[in-house]
């Protein structure tokens, strides 16, 4: 398990995929000056200063794909949400990977699969962590966001949070390939606070305004419509 710190990137994701023949198995690319970082169906995550935490874990389970490599970002939004708790603030996880506090997001969460000719060379699952955003830097962001500084009236120190993450995501990893989304099933249900309401959800340019029933054991979401027919959602945003 290795680290790899960059001084100054445009993005940890898009730094981690170019050079990933170089890179080994189970690093953490990091850094505190990401110029030009992406997230989910290509918008942006803006740089939000030197505080806070850019960073890009590159694994490489096997050459092929398989199923659970899509629930990755689910285990990883489930152990931010355990080291958010460490802080005593309460994390709610918003389907498929965001996590809100107090209704406002304070992290993401973007896989990428890098391949070559059918053969898979990693996965790329990048994160981005408000950790110790002023109010007017938060005013960049075009969607409500909070950080963990303003949530503990703290500063956070970033190099100890980063350390939690990489500790705890390795933890159970292996484990977690093995088993599967039903290893944190309950770790993340619990702390889902869409489930069991009309949601709104958005699937690359669709809108649909259902019940939001259950998390099946794939981490899919499964919604019901007023004639109670049931639709099992592999992708999408909780809006
Ligand atoms: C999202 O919420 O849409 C996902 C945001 C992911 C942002 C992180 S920051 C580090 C890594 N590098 C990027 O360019 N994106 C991810």
């Amino acid at each position: 398990m290795e680290r790899i710190y960059l001084k100054e990137v445009d993005s940890t994701n898009k730094w981690a995929k170019e050079n990933i023949s170089e890179i080994a198995d189970k690093t953490l690319v990091y850094t505190y000056n990401q110029t030009s970082g992406r997230g989910r169906f290509d918008r942006v995550w803006c740089n939000t200063g030197e505080d806070n935490i850019y960073a890009s874990l590159v694994l490489k389970p096997s050459d092929k794909m398989k199923e659970v490599y899509s629930n990755l970002t689910q285990y990883l939004c489930v152990v931010l949400a355990e080291i958010f708790e460490e802080y005593g603030v309460i994390p709610q996880i918003k389907w498929p990977n965001d996590i809100q506090i107090n209704g406002k997001k304070i992290s993401g969460i973007l896989a990428e699969a890098v391949s070559n000719s059918e053969k898979l060379e990693g996965i790329v699952l990048g994160f981005g962590i408000n950790l110790n955003t002023s109010q007017e830097e938060l005013g960049k962001i075009n969607q409500s966001a909070t950080s963990l500084n303003l949530e503990t009236n703290k500063f956070i120190d970033k190099e100890s949070f980063l350390s939690k993450v990489f500790d705890r995501f390795f933890l159970l990893y292996d484990r977690f390939l093995e088993e599967g989304f039903p290893l944190i099933k309950n770790g993340y249900t619990r702390r889902a606070n869409f489930l069991n309401k009309t949601v709104t959800v958005r699937v690359f340019d669709n809108y649909v305004t259902e019940f939001a029933k259950n998390i099946t054991d794939n981490g899919n979401l499964t919604i019901v419509d007023d004639k109670n027919n049931e639709n099992v959602l592999l992708i999408g945003d909780i809006l």
